[in-house]
């Protein structure tokens, strides 16, 4: 294990001013959201929609990484150019999803436990081949009616742990990913203090689990009420809750903090970032992760007419000016983030 590669390569993944797109949707994900716009969910159909998010120059100043499911590490431009190479020639690593999805926790009605560790050790390897300098696992932790247990949190925390230290023996940095989920009723106290627990049992896994903390990164969503709540979205308050928990149950010396959009609408889901970047600075680089916040209003532009990508090259280029700008929080706010989305899927 190349600790100082790892660092390096963490340290990269929360370069100022950039951030990562997930563009990692397993098939199934994809069949689900390319049947919604109407595009049926081929191989090609995949690698032509993510050929607009490889290819796009607007990646070079704004991105620093973009997640990949395994078919998309092996695909090619329609010119023939492996999409890892068209990344290194932007200076954008990519990476890889390894978990297999999430599987029922028997005994546990509403729980569930990611998939995939026990094969992990013989699947990494020809991704890290490939070029693979960073991975992400996602596990899903559930708000409701007498949930998350105990026992389901600390059964997610030992699998991701398991999965950080044995990226980490092929020098692939681990993005660690506990996602306190969004849906529910709860609220925004009932969410730090579940995100606060999970934090605590995850990076307690990890030190069980001798996982090197700088060359490691925490994808996690941001601590809010719940979707069903009712209760409005109050951007400064999430900032708060979300840096206080962070300050308090996350270690200083890990590599960087990535959030996930997790359905919130762009407009939340980019005036939260700007906000937690007004509080900073902080003891981690901490920047975007999305795929929904960022890519939905692609993939609608793009099913309007597949046969011309420029309408959904442009929306993803702006897409990652606001992500971007977000990130150093420099967003202009009174910009209708929301209203420009739904504005461009008329296109
Ligand atoms: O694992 C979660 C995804 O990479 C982030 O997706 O931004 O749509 O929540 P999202």
């Amino acid at each position: 294990m190349n600790t100082t590669l790892l660092e390096t390569t963490a340290h990269a993944l929360v370069t100022p001013g950039k951030g990562i797109l997930a563009a990692d949707e397993s098939a199934g994900t994809c069949e689900r959201r390319f049947t919604a716009v109407g595009v049926e969910s081929t191989e090609e159909n995949r690698r032509k929609y993510r050929q607009i998010l490889v290819t796009s120059p607007a990646i070079r100043d704004r991105l620093s990484g973009i997640i990949f499911f395994e078919e998309t590490l092996w695909q090619k431009t329609d010119d023939g150019r492996l999409f890892t190479d068209v990344l290194a020639e932007n200076g954008v690593l990519p990476g890889i999803k390894l978990d297999q999805g999430l599987q029922d926790l028997p005994g546990f009605p509403g729980e569930k436990v990611s998939a995939g560790l026990d094969s992990l050790a013989t699947r990494i390897e020809p991704f890290a081949k490939a070029g693979a300098k960073f991975a992400k696992w996602r596990s899903v932790i559930a708000i409701g009616e007498g949930i998350p247990t105990q026992t389901c949190i600390d059964a997610n925390s030992y699998v991701l742990a398991r999965y950080a230290r044995i990226c980490q023996e092929f020098d692939v940095v681990p993005i660690v990913e506990p996602e306190v989920l969004f849906d529910g009723t709860h609220t925004i106290e009932r969410c730090e203090e579940v995100t606060a627990n999970v934090y605590d049992s995850v990076f307690a896994a990890m030190s069980r689990y001798r996982v090197h903390l700088p060359g490691a990164v925490l994808k996690t969503g941001m601590v809010l009420p719940g979707k069903d709540s009712g209760a409005e979205m109050d951007h400064a308050a999430v900032a708060v809750a979300t840096v206080r928990t962070l300050v308090r149950h996350v270690p200083k010396e890990l590599g960087g903090v990535v959030f996930l959009s997790g359905g919130q609408t762009p407009k939340d889901a980019f005036t939260n970032l700007n906000r937690i970047a007004q509080l900073g600075p902080h003891p981690w680089g901490v920047t975007f992760s999305y795929s929904r916040g960022i890519q939905d209003p692609v993939l609608k532009t793009w099913a309007k007419n597949t046969a011309d990508p420029t309408a959904a090259s442009d929306i993803y280029a702006r897409m990652l000016q606001i992500a971007s700008d977000s990130r150093k929080g420099i967003l202009d706010e009174s910009m209708d983030i929301d209203a420009f989305v739904s504005r461009s899927q008329d296109l």
